[in-house]
């Protein structure tokens, strides 16, 4: 018989390297040309099966845990797609990973349990087929399925995956403001569209496998949400105060990232912005590999675990 033990799953957050909006399209949403890249900075999730055959979730941070949270939705939207290949599920979900805040938390949640499910269930689901499921629930799941570094076109859906980055140390530093990313959008205008040089510049760079041009790493929507939110202008110019090269805004906001190739210089700037501001975090970037390592294998007979 096969125990119903749990699985744990990291689900790892991004950072956007750069983010160009290229235009706005008919549906709504934007045009985007971005590079996106894993962090170790991750949440934690456990998932085992649920004898009477439902979903559940619970999450350490009361407001999401929800009808509407995202790793349970992915749940369901899989369980659509693959009928009784998947039992029921207990959803457990450590956060680690701030909300809301521009780092692809739940998101990535989602992401990691079809990834997670497929191949703990072997569901035998191709990645392009998660992605295309990944993108049913948010512009920014795609990506987060398989992680690493890659290009993201169209509203997020396009993936196009890159040999890994330079390696880089973070400093991500949380101002204490909610951006909320609609509005972020919604505020944009034709002025504010920026072409994809930036990105190209960048991606170019990693398929050369040379370090990153930092005078590329850019985000088209960084000075409007600092004009809107001066907190983050003040968390950037503490960063650069303590020594950062160069300081940049991770998504919609309001995340800012710092990187380093050195670990000496990314522990001074932390140590220093940590006194005055407690969502402070030295972290690093991590591959596609390093990814595909923390994903569960396929267990035969997994599925004889719910009656
Ligand atoms: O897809 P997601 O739910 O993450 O997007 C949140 C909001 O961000 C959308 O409702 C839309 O207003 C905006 N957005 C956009 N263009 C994108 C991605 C998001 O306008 N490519």
């Amino acid at each position: 018989m096969v125990l119903a033990q749990p699985i744990y799953v990291p689900a790892y957050a991004k950072v956007n390297l750069t983010l160009d909006v290229l235009s706005k399209r008919e549906d709504g949403y934007h045009s985007l040309a971005s590079v996106m890249q894993t962090v170790e900075l991750h949440d934690t999730i456990a998932l085992r099966p649920r004898p009477d055959g439902t979903n559940t979730c619970t999450c350490d941070v009361a407001e999401l845990q929800t009808a509407d949270n995202l790793a349970l939705r992915a749940a369901q939207l899989l369980r659509a797609e693959t009928g009784d290949r998947l039992p029921g599920l207990e959803i457990e979900l450590h956060k680690e990973i701030p909300a809301q805040a521009g780092m692809g938390g739940g998101s990535s949640d989602a992401a990691c349990v079809l990834a997670a499910l497929n191949a703990r269930y072997d569901l035998g689901l191709s990645l392009q087929k998660l992605e295309s499921l990944a993108a049913r629930l948010g512009s920014d799941v795609p990506f987060l399925v398989r992680g690493g570094t890659a290009l993201i076109q169209g509203r997020g859906e396009h993936v196009t995956h890159l040999p890994d980055a330079e390696p880089l140390w973070l400093v991500l530093a949380k101002p204490a403001v909610n951006v909320p990313t609609p509005a972020v959008f919604r505020a944009l205008t034709p002025a504010d569209f920026t072409g994809d040089h930036h990105t190209a510049a960048v991606v170019t760079a990693i398929e050369h496998q040379q370090p990153l041009p930092f005078e590329h790493l850019t985000n088209a929507l960084e000075s409007g949400v600092m004009r809107t939110f001066p907190e983050i202008a003040a968390m950037r110019d503490a960063l650069l105060r303590a020594g950062a090269p160069l300081v940049r805004m991770s998504g919609s906001g309001p995340t800012l990232y710092a990187p380093f190739r050195q670990l000496s210089d990314a522990a001074a700037v932390f140590a220093q912005v940590r006194q005055n501001s407690p969502f402070v975090w030295l972290t690093h970037t991590v591959p596609a590999a390093w990814v595909a390592r923390t994903r569960p294998e396929s267990t035969p007979g997994a599925q004889r675990a719910t009656p």
